[in-house]
């Protein structure tokens, strides 16, 4: 049987910390409310020419560094990302470009906040089917550059980052299995509603890209659905609740985090939790979490991981691996 492994990790955060307090200056909130709601307590913001591509370019450099790996052995670039530098080339073009990649494939995904496990899920199957050998997956937002800064429902939420994994083809279990879905009914509850042929706002700051979310009906439905995909996940797999080790969740809201980790009978020691520090760095979220997880040494080599990410389409989605 043939598996696709993760052979290394990588992670970018910008270096501008902004605090609950500094928002308290620009908004209609408290630290109190932030924490107490969210679970944050600062997150990173882009340098103003720092871009989505530069976040992903200086983690995929730490995880070729860290794992000695040649960037030209690499077959696939998928990059999860909903903030690109451009329509196109795609993040993933101008990234294979700038780490010296010739001809492999690149293409973005674009699944909100489940961007990374969406691209990890398609990196997967071409392992799988025997296609490619070795994938670069990265996660890589810049969200804050479509925050509405005067609107405290969501400025205090998103932040900036990125994530990399490297996949390999190899005969031991890796990624065991990935879940991937969409309901597309709710745009109505969490949209950024521009584009290019729906055409952008002129006169507007960003054109007029800005965030629009119900966030305590969001709430209400990542915890039912990821509720649900953490079923799928180990029904799939045949395995019970017991068998995972650690819970490497999206990083949105400590309250949702909390509530999946309960589902799974899970304690809080088990959960890498970095939204205090990170906010909610969308498609980024997961692959930050899982390379803190791995740095700092609790996650270990044999031990089952369940990732999991629900955002805007609404998307959601897990991964199972046996790391
Ligand atoms: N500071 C102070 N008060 C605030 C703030 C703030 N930053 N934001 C909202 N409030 C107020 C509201 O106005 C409301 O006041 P009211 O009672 O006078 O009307 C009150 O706080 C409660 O508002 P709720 O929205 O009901 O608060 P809730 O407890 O649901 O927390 C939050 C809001 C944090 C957004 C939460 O609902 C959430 O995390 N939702 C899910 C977000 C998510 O997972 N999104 C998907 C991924 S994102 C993506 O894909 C791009």
């Amino acid at each position: 049987m043939r598996y696709s492994r993760i052979i290394g990790t990588g992670s970018a955060l910008p270096e501008k910390v902004v605090t609950n307090h500094d928002l308290e200056k620009i908004l209609d909130t408290s630290d109190t409310w932030i924490r107490e709601r969210t679970g944050i307590c600062e997150r990173r913001i882009a340098a103003d020419d720092q871009t989505t591509c530069d976040l992903a370019e200086e983690a995929c450099r730490q995880v070729f560094e860290r794992t000695g790996i040649d960037p030209q052995s690499i077959d696939l670039v998928v990059v999860g990302t909903t903030t690109p530098d451009l329509i196109f080339p795609s993040t993933a073009c101008l990234l294979q470009h700038r780490l010296g990649m010739t001809e492999c494939g690149a293409f973005d995904v674009n699944a909100a906040c489940s961007g990374f496990i969406y691209a990890l899920s398609v990196a997967d199957k071409f392992i799988r089917t025997g296609s490619i050998k070795r994938a670069l997956v990265v996660g890589a937002e810049t969200l804050t550059r479509m925050v509405d800064w005067s609107d405290r429902g969501t400025a205090v939420l998103f932040a900036d980052g990125a994530g990399v994994v490297i996949l390999e083809a190899s005969d031991e279990p890796g990624i065991l299995s990935t879940h991937i879905h969409a309901n597309g009914g709710h745009a109505d509850l969490l949209c950024a509603d521009v584009g290019v042929s729906k055409g952008f706002k002129p006169g507007e700051p960003n054109a007029g890209v800005k965030v629009f979310m119900t966030g305590n009906e969001v709430f209400k439905v990542a915890v039912r659905t990821l509720g649900r995909i953490v079923d799928e996940t180990l029904e799939a797999n045949n395995m019970e609740k017991s068998d995972i080790d650690w819970l490497i969740p999206h990083q949105a809201n400590l309250r949702i985090i909390q509530a999946t980790a309960k589902k799974l009978n899970m304690p809080m020691e088990r959960v890498i939790v970095t939204v205090h520090k990170h906010g909610n760095t969308s498609s980024a979220s997961v692959p930050l979490a899982l390379d803190e997880a791995v740095t700092s040494g609790q996650v270990k080599r044999g031990e089952n991981l369940l990732l999991e990410a629900f955002g805007g389409g609404f998307t959601w989605g897990s991964a199972l691996i046996k790391y």
